[in-house]
């Protein structure tokens, strides 16, 4: 695809922003950046046929990850937001040096937002076994252990729930539960959804955690992010009327279309 052909050839700002994601979960950046940015052009992309990332080593998600994104730049996009925390912390690093004239905006779990919630909060991370594994989140977790209790919740399973469109069911919840069986419930304080899939399942979470553990995902602080490097890079699309937004997925099924389009449509805070 080459969205020269699809937008003002000659205008760099007309360009949309990619944003990519091992499947559906993006799109949890995508509402962020749409209440940030309603006016610029998107072009999601959602890698489902080799999802789930979280349990690929890392040289695969890495190899997927600077594919799909060479393909963006030479389509011409002109930003990359890599909505997706497992391919943020296989290859963004990688992909800055590669790119360096293009505003490429990564996520990581929103892990200070969570900290800084309460004096010395117990804080539970949930997210994929690669993103845990990662050195990037180990640094991550290093610069704030003296505030807080931090405890990396590893959820292999979760996203599946998620692509399949399952975001509430007695067997969502009993698989919630079954996670969170080994911790005093009434003792954590928040929780980081730390894979764009999750937010789709903060209802049942919360019905399983309780009303008095706060939810943090990193969405927003993405979204903001990325404006910020649009504004920098005087990227910013000039116009009052609200941009395009076309679903692209490498499992081309009209049900995978669907979902992405209902999923955009969640009210999931
Ligand atoms: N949505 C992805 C993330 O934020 C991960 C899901 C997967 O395992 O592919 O990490």
């Amino acid at each position: 695809m080459n969205f020269f052909h699809l937008y003002d050839s000659n205008i760099r700002n007309e360009a949309p922003i990619a944003v990519f994601d091992s499947g559906v979960g993006g799109i949890s950046v995508l509402q962020a950046l749409l209440k940030e940015m309603p006016n610029e052009n998107y072009w999601y992309y959602g890698d489902s046929a080799n999802a789930p990332y979280g349990t690929k080593s890392l040289e695969e998600v890495r190899r997927l990850t600077v594919a799909h994104v060479d393909r963006f730049i030479r389509a011409g996009a002109k930003a990359v937001v890599v909505a997706c925390n497992t391919a943020t912390s296989a290859a963004v690093r990688y992909l800055r040096q590669k790119y360096p004239a293009v505003p490429l905006i990564g996520i990581e779990p929103a892990l200070k937002p969570a900290v800084l919630s309460k004096n010395h909060p117990n804080v539970v991370v949930m997210a994929t076994p690669m993103t845990l594994r990662e050195e990037k989140f180990h640094n991550l977790m290093d610069r704030y252990m003296g505030m807080a209790h931090i405890i990396p919740l590893p959820c292999p399973g979760l996203m599946e729930y998620i692509e399949h469109g399952n975001m509430q069911s007695e067997e969502l919840e009993l698989f919630l539960a079954r996670l969170f069986e080994p911790f005093e419930k009434q003792k954590l304080d928040a929780v980081v959804l730390g894979c764009t899939h999750y937010p789709f399942v903060s209802r049942e979470l919360q019905k399983v955690l309780g009303n008095h553990v706060t939810l943090f995902e990193g969405g927003p602080g993405t979204a903001r992010e990325t404006k910020r490097r649009l504004a920098a890079a005087c990227l910013l699309r000039n116009s009052l009327e609200k941009g395009k937004i076309h679903f692209d997925n490498s499992e081309c099924s009209e049900d995978k279309r669907r979902l992405c389009e209902k999923l955009l449509n969640i009210n999931f805070c």
